[in-house]
């Protein structure tokens, strides 16, 4: 499916463009927001703009099975959620979220990933969502847990590769259709 376009009460979630690539550099550069990420390190502002056209690419192919979206905030880019879709057959995804440092704890990582589930669970009819977050990120956890309704599964060991290369464990949570706590449509 492509585009999409989710309309937030503070935000929007909309596809990248290539001209968005300074304001993605802004915060995926930021030491802070990528420690507990596996993201492939980017040397420089010029592979980050090579990384959202294949992004781009990605999103407009025929069986796409990454949702990256851009968190937009007025008329801003600060930040990016979506969903990374498994196999058809296993109708499941994990879920991922984004945000500058100056943003965060005003709700908006709760936001976004609350829209990503609506859009996952209503227009695309997943059946589960799973999101791995490192064992010391704990505003991601909060999200997913206390914001998101997810349950633990447990820890899968050194399944995480960091920037700087290092293997960490990495925990599993995940959230079923049935389980979903929508607002009313
Ligand atoms: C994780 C992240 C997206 C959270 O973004 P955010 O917009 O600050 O989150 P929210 O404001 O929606 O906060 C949700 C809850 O988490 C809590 N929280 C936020 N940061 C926290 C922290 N460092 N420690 C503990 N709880 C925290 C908030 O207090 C809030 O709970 P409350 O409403 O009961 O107070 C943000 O920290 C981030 O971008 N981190 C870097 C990228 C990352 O790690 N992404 C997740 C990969 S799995």
């Amino acid at each position: 499916m492509f585009p999409v376009t989710l309309k937030g009460d503070r935000i929007n979630l909309r596809e990248f463009e290539a001209a968005d690539s300074e304001a993605r550099w802004s915060y995926v550069s930021d030491p802070l927001v990528s420690r507990y990420q596996s993201w492939t390190p980017l040397a420089d502002l010029e592979a980050c703009k090579d990384m959202l056209l294949s992004d781009i690419a990605e999103a407009k192919s025929e069986d796409r099975r990454v949702y990256l979206l851009a968190v937009e905030l007025e008329g801003q880019v600060v930040g990016e959620a979506g969903i990374i879709l498994g196999s058809p057959r296993s109708a499941s995804g994990s879920i991922f979220f984004t945000v500058s440092r100056q943003l965060w704890r005003h709700g908006y990582a709760t936001e976004a990933a609350q829209m990503v589930l609506q859009f996952t669970f209503r227009t695309l009819g997943l059946h589960r969502v799973e999101a791995t977050v490192h064992p010391d990120n704990a505003a991601s956890r909060a999200v997913v847990t206390r914001k998101l309704g997810m349950q633990y599964e447990g820890r899968m060991r050194k399944a995480m590769r960091l920037f700087n290369d290092e293997w960490s464990d990495s925990d599993l949570f995940s959230l079923l259709q049935r389980e979903w706590q929508h607002p009313p449509s």
